[in-house]
């Protein structure tokens, strides 16, 4: 669904935002984009869903290769910024058939489309709002709307939860799992938490200043994490630190003592 091979992004002044990165995406999976701010994450997807330029290398996203076919890509594709973008005044229901129509839509399509979409993302009732008048969790779930309205085969989301509550974002990754499942949705989507890239992922990537730094299943790379750590516990006592190490030699833990110093460390 999505292959890239050495994409680069170097902004002017010379900053190397995104400096050669190949990943593939097959259909259907759901791919977690992890690192740190700054690393590179939202250049690599404003590339992908050809907001941006890359500076070299090439892509092909969801059949379509995004230098020669752009606008293939993008009828393929959704997209849900970091900020979002709803009205703060307007009905999110209108602005959402405007939107499905913009796509090339009939009227009485976009609005079936819409109220399929709604009911999906539990908005159902909520549409005659404006985006000022909803909750976070229901502006980000209105976020999504935007990016399924025109029914994509590749969704792309940048930090879907970052600043939600911990129900609400929850809730976020239940319907990402559900159209995922129900709609055969592949996902491609950035975080920085941890604990969404566990929770939400099939496979991950890692980024950290432009390239990839890693790659696997959440339970690959936290066993990896595993065999490269050691962690070093300062007890006080024999009979304690004996019986710390005692019930540390479990099956992925090891557990070994040295007295440090005058065997009191
Ligand atoms: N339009 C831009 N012009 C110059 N530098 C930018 C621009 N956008 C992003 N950068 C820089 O590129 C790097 C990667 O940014 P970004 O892709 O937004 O990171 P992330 O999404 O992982 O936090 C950062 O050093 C950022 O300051
Ligand atoms: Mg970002």
């Amino acid at each position: 669904m999505i292959k890239t091979s050495s994409l680069s992004k170097t902004f002017p002044g010379g900053i190397e935002a995104v400096r050669g990165v190949d990943l593939a995406v097959e259909a259907g999976e759901i791919v977690g984009f992890l690192g740190p701010n700054g690393a590179g994450k939202t250049t690599t997807m404003r590339m992908l869903t050809t907001l941006l330029r890359p500076s070299g290398g090439t892509a092909t996203v969801a059949g379509h290769d995004l230098l020669a076919d752009p606008e293939g890509v993008r009828r393929r594709i959704g997209y849900v910024s970091q900020a979002g973008g709803l009205s703060p005044v307007n009905p999110v229901g209108e602005e959402l058939e405007l939107h499905a129509m913009l796509y090339g839509m009939r009227p009485a399509q976009a609005r079936e489309r819409v109220r399929e979409v709604l009911g999906d993302l539990a908005l159902t009732g909520l549409q005659t709002r404006p985006g000022g008048a909803l909750s976070g969790g229901q502006r980000r779930r209105f976020d999504l709307a935007f990016g399924l309205v025109h029914g994509p085969a590749l969704l792309f989301l940048d930090e879907p939860t970052t600043g939600l509550d911990p129900q609400s974002r929850a809730d976020l990754w239940d319907h990402v799992r559900r159209l995922r499942a129900e709609r055969g949705l592949t996902v491609f989507l950035t975080t920085h938490y941890l604990e969404e890239a566990d929770a939400l992922a099939d496979r991950l990537l890692i980024i950290d200043h432009g390239v990839i730094v890693a790659e696997g299943t959440p339970a690959e790379l936290k066993d990896g994490v595993g065999t490269l750590d050691d962690v070093f516990l300062s007890i006080t006592g024999r009979s304690l630190r004996e019986k710390t190490a005692g019930s540390l030699r479990g099956d992925s833990l090891r557990g070994e003592t040295a007295d440090v110093a005058n065997g009191e460390g």
